[in-house]
């Protein structure tokens, strides 16, 4: 296994193309699986989520190329004529929560389906009860069996209108997917706005459904009986930008974030001005100035979108970590989403739980030490944390953070970061 090492102190300066945005392109690459015909999706950025997926996809039934369309970035095309299996394991599942959305193509196009429980995680409890409503609601039999949901349909699905008692990102995907192939009016109502559901819609509009109001908390969906093929793009990843921004927020110096959808980060872009950072930006670049290393303490509290992303609240703590003050830093969507806090103290910070708000005091110095990733965001956080203290930082189980972040040391140290991957005798 490899390990992260970063020896902290030194300003990020330059620019940073960001990639394709993993959490866009997890449902785009499933969505293809819902129709015979070929799908080209560019822009797929280099992760193992993304290779997780493919190999899974793969064991459905699907073919593909991915083809190097710059040094950065693929070029899927992917063309699934039959599904030849139905069951998603629970090795692939476990690895990556997203897979469990396979069920939606699966139950569409074979009938009956076989998908592993995800399981908790390192960040919660994260039921699926919602998606297994729709599918009842929707005519599917269900049943819980051997750690697998087991799904089937005697005749056609049928259209609902369903209402969310939370907006989650998953199960919206999830509703467009299924309904898109189910022939009526479907409606989901406090649905997720997030930009990824934009794009996944818009994914699906090509492909020959006619979705409407993604976007707004209302999406109205009318399914057709077949889908055809379609040529799309991945947006870039915000979050991938925020965690960028807030580094160099932290270290201190200039750096230009290009390829970016700036609509998307607006929230991020409000709270960096009230730490006092200093922010030029148009469409599509942010260029993030912090010449002193003095940061106003900021309350947040993490929201479905358009609201700070709980993806960017491990990051904003190491953030606050150095603030010149008290911050409170409030999690409202996941109810363990604070692994990170015990790492952050290991580097010197001081922060305290008190149930679902993590209290910061910021210190003027941190230092390096051995630390443990325990999930994405919160390896970006102790990345974050460990490029300002003083001295060298090891950072180990950094898959964690390849699930998520494409070539992050690469990109990093052409900013003038002192970051190397090593090999972890360790382990
Ligand atoms: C997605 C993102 C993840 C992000 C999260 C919230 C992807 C691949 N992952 O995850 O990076 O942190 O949105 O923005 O896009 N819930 C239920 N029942 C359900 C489903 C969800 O209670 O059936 C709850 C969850 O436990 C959680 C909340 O809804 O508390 C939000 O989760 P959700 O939006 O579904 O997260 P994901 O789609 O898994």
């Amino acid at each position: 296994m490899d390990l992260i090492q970063i020896k902290g102190g030194n300003f990020l300066e330059g620019e940073i193309s960001i990639s394709g945005s993993k959490n866009a392109s997890l449902p785009m690459i499933i969505a293809s699986l819902l129709t015979r015909d070929k799908v080209k999706i560019r822009n797929i950025p280099n992760l193992s989520d993304v290779s997780t997926l493919l190999k899974l996809i793969k064991s459905l039934g699907s073919e593909f190329e991915l083809k190097n369309e710059d040094n950065s970035s693929y070029k899927l095309i992917v063309q699934t004529k039959e599904i030849k299996n139905n069951i998603a394991s629970y090795d692939l599942v476990r690895k990556m929560r997203a897979s469990f959305w396979v069920l939606a193509p699966l139950i569409l196009r074979y009938g009956e389906a076989k998908v592993s429980l995800p399981g908790g995680c390192a960040i919660g409890i994260r039921p699926i009860n919602f998606y297994l409503s729709i599918l009842e609601k929707m005519g599917a039999s269900i049943k819980i069996k051997d750690g697998y949901v087991q799904a089937s349909i005697k005749s056609n699905l049928q259209p609902i209108n369903y209402k969310l008692d939370f907006p989650s990102v998953g199960v919206t995907h999830f509703f467009l997917m299924i309904s898109s192939l189910v022939e009526g009016e479907s409606i989901i109502r406090n649905a997720a706005m997030e930009p990824e559901i934009i794009s996944l819609a818009s994914m699906l509009n090509k492909m020959g459904a006619k979705i409407t109001g993604h976007g707004t908390d209302k999406i109205v969906i009318n399914g057709c009986s077949k889908l055809k093929g379609a040529d799309t793009k991945i947006p870039p990843d915000r979050i991938e930008a925020g965690t960028f921004a807030l580094a160099v927020a932290t270290t201190g110096g200039k750096l230009k974030l290009k390829s970016i959808n700036i609509k998307e980060i607006e929230i991020l872009k409000d709270v960096l001005k009230n730490t006092d950072v200093e922010i030029k930006s148009s469409e599509n670049f942010i260029e993030i100035i912090k010449k002193n290393r003095v940061i106003h303490p900021t309350d947040i509290e993490t929201k479905p979108y358009p609201g700070f992303p709980t993806d960017l609240q491990a990051q904003f703590m190491a953030l606050m970590a150095y603030s010149n003050g008290k911050s409170k830093i409030k999690e409202t969507i996941f109810e363990n989403r604070f692994m990170h806090v015990q790492e952050l103290v290991r580097l010197g910070a001081k922060i305290k739980l008190n149930g679902d708000t993590a209290i910061v005091n910021g210190v003027k110095k941190l230092y390096g030490a051995p630390l443990m990733a325990t999930d994405l965001r919160a390896s970006a956080s102790l990345i974050i944390g460990a490029l300002r203290a003083e001295g060298t930082s090891t950072i180990r189980r950094v898959y964690h953070l390849d699930r998520g972040f494409d070539k992050i040391e690469q990109k990093l140290s052409s900013c003038g970061a002192i970051i190397e991957r090593k090999r972890d005798n360790n382990e």
